[in-house]
Formats: structure tokens, sequence, C-alpha cells
């Protein structure tokens, strides 16, 4: 490695573990949680479709960009933006690029961790026979203590492997985990299709209905995309910045999106058949998983143990989320401090525990200011800027050397998105939106303007 783009941190042990880290990282609770409710808030096979566009349009673009600006640099994602906008000659305040993704991804991190820590009380209950009853899971979650008992577990399972560093902990545990996970999700599925009102799910998946459709709608679709691909997080640049030279950018890119998507689309199809068959209201909102899935366990046969894999399943997939969202904390206050890995990856886990903590006492805070924030502002956000940069700040040659195993269609559409077809459209996207939001006082409210 030429001695300007030496770097002291690990990389990949393989091709094999950085996929699984990154498909690891990308497939999490936006997966399984979040896209089923935001399908079912937003009109169902509309939102599917252009939540589709969205990925392919600004996520796959925003995800090469933020592996090749990683590996170029070999830092943080704030370290990275700095060191090659001042290698193009441009200012090292361009960093900001890196700092408002890395708030966005520990600001989902807070909160993150409460529903992940839910998903873990559902699996306990779940295995303990705990779905016998509709209401049973309350047992295991039932109190505001007993809730941030479950959010501290989680985040401590999460610090502990990122303490452990890239191949003793985040390749070691995605690259047991995710194969497991997929084996999970094709069982649960299959039997959903056989046993739930498959057809009913498949049309409101699918079937073109346009209706629903409104300005927020994109909003909502776009801001899932980045959430779900885990790009505009500064996740993706410090995966990237353990890449070796002469790995594949635009081809791992791809896979990553496919799989991300392709996740997604099986979740709908593994939860919607459920929904339906005891004719729960699709729209149900942040909490259609876990208040629909438990009644419908607690009539099915061996309800208990589907509810208890469902939810374990939840559970393998946002531990290798989360883990991606702390690391691209840990990995810039790493390079800046003196603390040490374990250190570090303790005093910043132990901070977004806090704030998680907030949520947990308050459905607005969580559902309301921090996922609007993080997903509908900060994300979006992030988004645009990682693709100004890309497009703009960095010379065209530069990228090009960085994706020179892309192929020139691929390279010709990744450089168009990033200069004009991403800016453009959050551009306008943020600014009606936010707009809106003021306006109807929501947002205003919530940040004590309103
Ligand atoms: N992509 C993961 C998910 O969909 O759950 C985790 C994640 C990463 C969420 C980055 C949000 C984010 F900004």
């Amino acid at each position: 490695m030429a001695a300007a783009l030496a770097s002291t941190h690990a990389h990949w042990s393989s091709r094999f573990a950085f996929i699984m880290a990154a498909v690891g990282s990308a497939v999490g609770l936006g997966n399984l949680w979040r896209f089923p409710f935001m399908t079912g808030q937003n009109g169902g096979s509309a939102f599917v479709l252009i939540y589709i566009g969205c990925v392919l349009l600004f996520a796959l673009p925003v995800l090469m960009a933020e592996l090749a600006i990683g590996r170029h640099a070999q830092q943080s994602a704030i370290t990275s933006t700095r060191k090659m906008a001042i290698e193009a000659g441009k200012s090292g305040k361009w960093s900001i690029v890196g700092w408002v993704c890395t708030a966005a991804g520990f600001l989902v991190l807070t909160t993150y961790s409460v529903i992940a820590g839910q998903v873990m009380a559902f699996s306990a209950a779940g295995f303990a026979g705990g779905f016998a009853q509709p209401d049973g899971a309350t047992m295991f979650y039932g109190t505001d203590g007993v809730k941030m008992l479950w959010h501290f577990g989680f985040m401590v399972l999460t610090i502990l492997v990122v303490s452990r560093g890239l191949k003793g902990g985040i390749e070691r545990v995605a690259t047991i985990l995710m194969p497991l996970f997929f084996l999970v999700l094709i069982g649960l599925t299959v039997y959903s299709l056989i046993n739930g009102a498959a057809g009913a799910a498949l049309t409101y998946l699918f079937a073109p209905d346009f209706s629903a459709v409104t300005g927020q709608t994109f909003i909502a679709a776009l801001g899932q995309a980045f959430f779900s691909v885990s790009v505009a997080s500064a996740i993706m640049i410090t995966y990237g910045s353990y890449l070796p030279r002469d790995s594949n950018i635009g081809s791992s890119s791809v896979l990553i999106v496919s799989a991300d998507t392709l996740v997604a689309l099986i979740a709908g199809l593994m939860i919607f058949p459920i929904v339906f068959m005891v004719g729960m209201d699709p729209a149900a909102g942040l909490g259609l998983i876990f208040t629909a899935l438990p009644q419908v366990f607690s009539t099915m046969p061996a309800g208990n143990f589907i509810g208890g894999a469902f939810f374990a399943l939840a559970f393998i997939a946002a531990l290798t989320s989360s883990i991606s969202l702390l690391e691209a904390t840990v990995a810039f206050v790493e390079e800046n401090a003196s603390f040490g890995r374990s250190m570090t990856a303790w005093l910043l886990g132990g901070f977004a525990f806090m704030i998680g903590a907030g949520a947990v006492y308050s459905e607005a805070f969580a559902g309301g200011f921090v996922d609007v924030l993080s997903g509908q502002i900060l994300l979006p956000l992030g988004g645009f800027l990682v693709a100004v940069f890309a497009g703009w700040v960095i010379p065209k040659s530069l990228m090009r050397t960085e994706l020179s195993h892309a192929s020139p269609g691929l390279f010709a559409f990744f450089h168009f998105a990033v200069r004009y077809i991403v800016p453009v459209a959050i551009g306008s996207i943020l600014v009606l939106g936010l707009d809106d939001r003021f306006n109807a006082g929501r947002l205003g409210a919530m940040v004590g303007l309103g």
C-alpha cells in the first residue's frame, strides 16, 4: 500500500467476511420492523415500488461513493472526508459530510437499541411460552424498568462485540450469524405463506395502486432506503476503510443493496400474510410487529416457537446492524483519542444507552423526534452531502480510480447520480419536506419551535 494511504487499522480477512459484515449491517430492524410499518402507513404497493426506485437511484450510488471514500482515505468517516477534500485541494471543512453522517448514525443507535431490546424480550417471551395469551409478552416487557434492562442488555452485547475489534468481534459475529439468519428467514417465510393469507399479502405488496401516493410517500421511501442500506450514517465509509485496495466496490455495492432489498421484500411476505390472516390493520404503525404478530402467535399451532424464532431472527439482524452503528463512531474517536478501542466502545455505547433511555420513557421522543430527525432529516441530508462530495468536491478521475472495476456503464450511472440526481432530488425533497413539517407544526413543536 502506498505510504500516503497507509493506515494503522485492520482489514477484512476476506471478501466473504466483508460482504457478511456489510449485508449484516444493511439487513436489520429497518427490514423486519421499519419496512413493514412504513409500507403499511404509506399505502402498500405504491410505497414498495417507490422504495425500490429510491434504493437504485439514491442508495446504490451513495453506497458506492461511501465505500470508495473510505477505502481511499483508510480512516473513519470524519477523517476520511477531511483528508480527501484536502487532497483534492479543497477545504478541510468538507469533513462536515462525515460529521453529519456520524451524528445520524449515532442518533439512530440510541433508539435502535431500545427496539432491539424489545425484540430480545419478545423472543424470550416466545421461547418461554409467553405467547399463549395475546398479551403474554407484557410479562417480559411490561414496566419501564424492565424495558430499560433489555435496552441495557442489548447495548452491552453491542459494546462487547465492537470492543473485540474488526476480526475478533465484527467479522466473527457476522460470518456466523448471517448464514443462520438466511436459513431462519426462508423457513419462517415458507411457513407464513403456507399458513397465512398469502394472496392478500401479495396483492397488498405488489399490485400497483398509486391512489395513496403523496409527497410524503417519497420522503418516507427515501429515508427508508438510506436507513435500510446503512448509508449516510458513516458506517459504509468506515467499513470501506477496512477494504483492501484490489476489491471490487461496484459489484459489492450491487450485491449489498440486492440482498438488503430482497430481505425487506421477503420480510413483507413473512409478516403481511399473518397480519391479514387475523384482519389486523396493516397501518397499525410503529408497533405493527409487536402488537399484530403476538396476537397471531397466540392462536397458531406452535405459535410460541414460531414467535420466538421470528423475534430471534430480528435480534440477529439487529445485532449485526447495531455493531456497525457503534463501530462508525468508535472508529473516529479511536483515531483521535488514546483510550483504546475497548474503553471507547464502552464510553460511546454508554452515552448512546443514556439517550436511548429517554426514549423508553417517551414514545413521542423515540418514534417522533429521534426517528423523524434521524430517518427523515439527517439521513437524507447526509446522503445529499456524500453525493455532493463525491460528485463535485472530489475529481471524477479520483473516483474512477477507486471504482476501477466498475463497468463504464455503471460508473457513468454512478457519477451522473451523485452529481445530479441525488443532490437535486434530495435537495428539493428536504426543502419541501422540512417546509411541510414546520408548517404542520409537528417538527416545530417537537424541537420547541412550534
Ligand atoms: N441498516 C440497518 C437497518 O436497516 O436496520 C441499520 C441501520 C444503519 C439503520 C444505519 C439506520 C442507519 F442509519
